[in-house]
């Protein structure tokens, strides 16, 4: 092989390179790389659910017995724990989603340390950061 055609032939899988790469950093924000738990079903399933649900425990006046607030405990654990996993599996495209997972994070931990606690103010001002990482990440992130 002659130089010239080595150069091409070097640029070509440089641009295939490249292009290989943009569907698989893609492909990483919907699925994961081993799991089987495509990003959609995890939000369907698990987020969305946990997340309308906290959300309707702590509107107005909030719980007014001891079971409703171990239900909203029971929520924020499960959103807390969401946050690592979407971090896991190479699901992570960049830092705009890793900060919202940290949002998501540090305010489910707080509206449970709320729960403890019984304060329903502290909570609901927990929960609209939490919905703010939501927000943050499907702005970045989530097809249009
Ligand atoms: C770190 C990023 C990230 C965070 C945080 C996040 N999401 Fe998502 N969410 C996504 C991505 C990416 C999609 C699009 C997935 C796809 O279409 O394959 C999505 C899609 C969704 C969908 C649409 C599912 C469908 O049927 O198409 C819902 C509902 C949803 N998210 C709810 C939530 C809620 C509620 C929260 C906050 C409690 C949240 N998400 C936090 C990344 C995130």
């Amino acid at each position: 092989m002659n130089k010239k055609i080595c150069m091409s032939a070097a640029l070509v899988s440089l641009g295939l390179g490249l292009l290989a790469l943009g569907p698989a950093v893609d492909a990483q924000k919907t699925k994961g790389k081993t799991r089987p738990a495509d990003t959609k079903s995890l939000m369907k399933g698990v987020i969305q659910p946990n997340c309308a649900a906290l959300g309707g425990l702590i509107k107005d006046a909030g719980p007014t017995d001891d079971k409703a607030w171990d239900k909203v405990a029971l929520h924020a654990v499960v959103l807390n724990e969401m946050s690592y996993v979407v971090m896991d599996d190479g699901r992570c495209p960049d830092k705009e989603w890793a900060l919202a997972a940290k949002t998501l994070r540090e305010c489910s931990a707080k509206v449970l340390e709320c729960a403890k606690a019984k304060d329903v103010d502290g909570a609901q001002g927990a929960f609209k950061g939490l919905t703010g990482a939501c927000a943050a990440c499907h702005k970045a992130h989530k097809a249009k």
